[in-house]
């Protein structure tokens, strides 16, 4: 990493400051509510630099991301939605292995929540780890607004660290005339290509992070990736560590951070750091681009925790995910992702019949999974309960998918039968073909989509249900 041309990122270029908008009045409401509430409002806030005017967002409780949510593993989450957004809206909780009902999914788990409505959420959190929460209807608009926010369930016995940072990377589409976000959320090339891929990126609402640290202090940091469709590329310099969890589940064994992190959209990593920086030096988290290294988050090094570094970690304790069987015994389901621009695609199924690219894309839509675009009347597969099943998924695209199965944690199985991390996302690159595997113990209809918001929107959505 040495070479590496590390500069704090600049607002981007050309951008120049618009004039301010009217402020925007903020929703105040008295409730009687048996349940916390969790309230979503319009926010105007402080994104980019003071030259520019407040931004326009969308928030969980006046906040972007939405505040922390801290439980501990085995607790009931309780949260009355209370929606005082222009738009109806419902909260998924992003790779907790849920109650079915509770999985905010609209026309599926339950109806979106219209404004002014509320809907209670009530379930058990089984697994420790970081997870997050979001907006599930028009996600590709409702998440690039803001709504999300970080939920961290703790392990009964923590790991001993000095202490904790929680970092929720994302990137914002801004437009540099106004201060705004960039309007159109249903572009047709961010459907069609990568993504609604932002110009301007925040840890936790902030364009570069500052915290203060200590040398030799020993450090979990909780990364979420909560963009719409930016891949991260994460390093560290000055800060040394180890993997301990992927999509909230512990690895068996840590893994030291040597090699670029990649986080996809929706996925989560837990590391153990120690800084190594000296005092009066910095530490980086680095986001690696094609031109090289930005700081994603500072630290700002003052005095020491310790006269040396301490022994290694030991691993996370697991969570009690249903474990694989044998080879041999599992359902196999084939999941064939084709579309997209430079895919080739000629045509799909699309609102139940044969439709060229042409008409598909005349819909705004662009993807099909197994020769159907978008969301299917009959899932992919009935499951029964307890059920073992592998999916192998092929991407005969263009571009990288980061797909997510909601309501289980999936193994990869490799080639070679090796089985990979639990895992809730999957980046799936161009080219390749992957497998997972994973128990179907959770009963209700789950969804099974990419999580490059616009590719879902676009095609990239099916279901299987599991029933029992
Ligand atoms: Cu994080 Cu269906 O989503
Ligand atoms: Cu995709």
């Amino acid at each position: 990493m040495k070479d590496m041309t590390l500069t704090r990122r600049r607002l981007l270029a050309g951008m120049a400051a618009g004039a301010a908008m009217p402020a925007l009045p903020r929703t105040l409401g008295a409730t009687a509510a048996a349940m916390p509430v969790l309230r979503t409002e319009e926010l105007s806030a402080r994104l980019l630099p003071p030259e520019y005017p407040e931004t326009r967002l969308w928030s969980y409780a006046g906040r972007s991301p939405g505040p922390e949510l801290r439980l501990a593993q085995g607790a009931r989450l309780r949260r009355r939605l209370e929606n005082r957004l222009p738009a109806a809206t419902t909260v998924h909780w992003h790779g907790i292995r849920i109650d079915n009902a509770m999985d905010g999914v609209p026309g599926l788990t339950q109806d979106a929540v219209p404004p002014g409505a509320r809907f209670d959420y009530d379930f058990a959190l089984p697994d420790a780890g970081t997870y997050w929460y979001h907006a599930h209807e028009k996600s590709y608009e409702q998440v690039a607004r803001g709504l999300y926010g970080p939920l961290i369930v703790e392990e009964p016995d923590p790991p001993e660290v000095d202490r904790e940072e929680v970092l929720v990377l994302d990137d914002w589409r801004v437009d540099p005339a106004t201060g705004q976000l960039a309007a159109n959320f249903e572009m047709p090339h961010d459907r069609s290509h990568a993504g609604r891929i932002g110009n301007y990126i925040t840890t936790n609402g902030a364009q570069t992070l500052e915290l203060a640290a200590r040398r030799h202090e020993r450090l979990r940091l909780r990364l979420v990736n909560a963009s719409n469709a930016r891949i991260f590329r994460l390093g560290l310099m000055g800060l040394e560590g180890w993997l301990m969890a992927l999509d909230g589940m512990p690895l068996e064994t840590p893994a030291p951070l040597t090699a670029t992190l990649t986080l996809a959209p929706a996925q989560r990593a837990d590391l153990i750091i120690d800084v190594i920086a000296e005092p009066g030096g910095e530490a980086f988290l680095v986001r690696q681009e094609r031109d090289g290294g930005y700081a994603q988050a500072v630290f700002a090094v003052a005095g020491q925790a310790g006269a040396a570094r301490r022994d290694a970690p030991g691993a996370l304790p697991p969570n009690p995910v249903t474990a694989l069987k044998a080879p041999g015994t599992a359902r196999r389901l084939m999941l064939h992702m084709e579309g997209g621009a430079m895919g080739g695609m000629q045509g799909a199924m699309l609102n139940g019949r044969a439709a060229d690219m042409r008409e598909i894309a005349g819909a705004n839509q662009f993807w099909a999974f197994n020769g159907m675009v978008g969301m299917p009347d009959a899932p992919l597969a009935e499951l029964d309960r307890g059920e073992e099943v592998r999916v192998a998924i092929r991407n005969d695209t263009a571009f990288p998918h980061a797909m997510h199965v909601h309501g289980h944690h999936f193994r990869e199985i490799g080639a070679d039968g090796a089985r990979g991390p639990w895992r809730d996302t999957l980046l799936v690159d161009r080219g390749e073909t992957r497998e997972i595997g994973f128990v179907a113990d959770n009963p209700g209809d789950w969804l099974f989509h990419c999580h490059m918001l616009a590719h879902a929107a676009s095609g990239m959505m099916t279901w299987f249900r599991v029933t029992g």
